[in-house]
């Protein structure tokens, strides 16, 4: 089944609460969260007191993706102020405290997950294939909505997709930036079952059709996809 994750990146940060509902309401499954401090991505966008008020605000499962340099120091942060899923990218850390940033995510009792940029390879994610619950891959360079989706993505989004489902495991491939109906065909056929989708979704006069044709696309493409051969 596919899922379908708005970005709040690119919701009207000054009626939040509004947009959010209209995309719960509209049947998002989760809603995606995009941490950035100005160092691991060149742009700064929301943090930890914002999180809180969105966990106030919704019952929606809250998809963390933090864009910034060693997460493991903020991992207890978002965890206690409403994180349900922890994205860590692979790049922003050493092997050793990114092992931690995942361990201590599953301590904490949240879904740890593990994030590529697109030129990291797709072998980074096999330390931690077995741990988490989601692999999360880049298909913009991270930093900014409003992006075209890189095509050259699909071969790596098919690679992760082949090593989860020999291995037995239940982990979601998730993929980000860029996805509007046209390029959610072409993630979901390749094997991605949650869809990131900022500003396709937030810029749609009505939100709700949107998510529907995203998941719509997405799910006829998986279909007939590489998945069921
Ligand atoms: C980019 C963010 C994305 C972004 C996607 O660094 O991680 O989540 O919001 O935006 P769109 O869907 O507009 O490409
Ligand atoms: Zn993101």
């Amino acid at each position: 089944m596919i899922k379908i994750a708005p970005s709040i990146l690119s919701a009207d940060f000054a009626r939040l609460g509004e947009d959010i509902e209209d995309v719960r309401r509209g049947g998002a499954d989760y809603l995606h969260f995009d941490v950035m401090d100005g160092e691991f991505v060149p742009n700064i966008s929301i943090g930890v007191p914002v999180l809180n008020s969105v966990r106030r605000a919704t019952d929606m499962i809250l998809d963390v993706h933090l864009m910034i340099d060693r997460p493991v120091r903020y991992i207890d942060a978002f965890s206690k102020n409403g994180a349900d899923i922890i994205n860590v990218h692979v790049e922003s850390d050493s092997p050793e405290n990114i092992r931690a940033a995942v361990d201590r995510t599953l301590e904490l009792g949240k879904r740890a997950a593990v994030t590529l940029k697109p030129k990291t390879p797709a072998e980074a994610v096999l330390p931690y294939l077995d741990d988490v619950s989601l692999v999360l891959l880049m298909t913009v360079e991270p930093g900014f909505g409003g992006q075209s989706f890189m095509y050259d993505m699909l071969d790596k989004i098919m690679k992760i997709r082949s090593w989860i489902d020999s291995r037995g495991l239940a982990c979601e491939l998730e993929v980000d930036g860029g996805i509007n109906p046209y390029t959610a065909k072409l993630a979901a056929e390749a094997g991605a079952n949650v869809l990131v989708a900022g500003s396709d979704v937030f810029k749609a006069a009505d939100r709700g059709a949107r998510i529907a044709l995203l998941r719509k696309n997405a799910e006829e493409a998986a279909r007939g996809g590489v998945k069921q051969k």
